[in-house]
């Protein structure tokens, strides 16, 4: 790293106006954004490529890698023409390093080293945990920490204590399967197309959510470990043995009933960890804040609780590059995350890791 580029970096905290190209291309989505200030959207252009990986039923790594490599310039382009910028009204350039698939990773840090190096701007490596945690800031102007945040996504389900703007603590999460990835591999046992999340919710409002298929624990862990595992194969277990004993399957209630069940032990577990801890706000974030039943469940028990609760607009829940323009902003206000053009892309990076 030059001497230039982090005075530059030190210096522009002071700036009134800081302009962020954000890129994310961790999974299926090649996303680029222009966002000031760390709140305010100036374009947000999300390419996805689900209807490539929905005939092999989830995400190809290979196909995802070579087709951010084809999108990539382009949707860089579209940002900054939404935006009606030009490179050179960029102050600094985001990127999502980790976690994500290490080859689609991989596209998105080098376009962005080459941009960064080619403007000498700064360039800012970001968490696509705490990415998502950011879409709130965007959604919400008026939200600021201390809040407590469930990320809820296909590849994590975290309860985070954001105490501060660049102070973010995993208090407890999944142990083993990630509630999106629960929601995808139940969807697809019962035949529906990738991304299963969205089709599950669909069905789930016409169904019943009448069927027990796991005796989840009666008293929350304290330690705030999530586990979705062993629901999977409950409902693995359940579809099976109806179709071998000639049963009849109702699809949309077994929708019902697993949704009420994966995301009733979350929301249960972060009323539990909030209460603990004396939270008044609690926000939700990642893929699987799309979901209906959980938005739901969440508003009324923050509302009886007397917390305030928020959650992105639909677009910001699922994987975007506005958010990681917005974490890149507050890593510049505290003076961390400049990164060199060594960067390299991570395929699992713990929340508030190297700071
Ligand atoms: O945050 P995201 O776009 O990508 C990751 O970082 O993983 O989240 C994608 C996940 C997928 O598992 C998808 O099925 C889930 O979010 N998802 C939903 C809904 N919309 C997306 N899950 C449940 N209900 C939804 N409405
Ligand atoms: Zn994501």
């Amino acid at each position: 790293m030059t001497k230039k580029i982090v005075e530059k970096f030190n210096e522009l905290r002071h700036k009134d106006k800081i302009v962020i190209l954000g890129i994310e291309t961790s999974c299926d989505e090649t996303a680029t954004a222009v966002v000031e200030n760390g709140r305010i959207l100036h374009s947000n252009v999300i390419l996805s490529q689900i209807p490539l990986h929905q005939k092999f039923g989830g995400v190809v790594p290979e196909v995802a890698s070579r087709n951010h490599i084809l999108a990539i310039n382009g949707v860089i382009d579209k940002a900054l023409k939404q935006a009606q910028m030009q490179a050179k009204d960029l102050d600094a350039i985001a990127v999502t390093y980790g976690a994500g698939l290490i080859g689609a990773l991989l596209v998105g840090v080098s376009t962005a080293k080459a941009i960064g190096y080619a403007l000498k701007i700064p360039l800012i490596k970001v968490n696509h945990i705490e990415a998502h945690v950011c879409a709130n800031f965007i959604a919400h102007k008026d939200l600021t920490p201390p809040f407590l945040c469930v990320a809820a996504s296909g590849g994590h389900t975290s309860l985070i204590a954001v105490d501060e703007h660049n102070t973010y603590n995993s208090l407890g999460g999944t142990v083993d399967d990630a509630i999106g990835e629960a929601f995808d591999k139940v969807a697809r046992l019962l035949g529906l197309p990738y991304p299963g999340g969205p089709e599950i919710d669909k069905l789930a409002k016409k169904g019943a959510a009448n069927i027990d298929f796991y005796k989840t624990p009666k008293s929350i862990n304290k330690d705030l470990r999530l586990s979705y595992s062993g629901l999977k194969t409950a409902v693995v277990n359940y579809v099976n043995s109806a179709k071998m004993a000639g049963r009849e399957i109702v699809i949309e209630d077994i929708c019902a009933s697993f949704t009420k069940q994966a995301v009733d032990l979350l929301v249960d577990t972060t009323m539990f960890a909030a209460k603990e801890r004396g939270d008044k706000v609690i926000a939700l974030a990642g893929g699987v804040a799309a979901n209906t039943y959980l938005r739901n469940r969440l508003q009324e028990e923050t509302q009886k609780a007397e917390m305030d609760f928020f959650v992105p607009s639909l677009d910001l829940c699922t994987d975007n590059a506005a958010m990681v323009a917005s974490r890149a902003y507050f890593s510049i206000l505290a003076g961390t995350d400049l990164a060199g053009l060594d960067l390299n892309a991570k395929s699992n990076v713990k929340v508030g890791e190297g700071r």
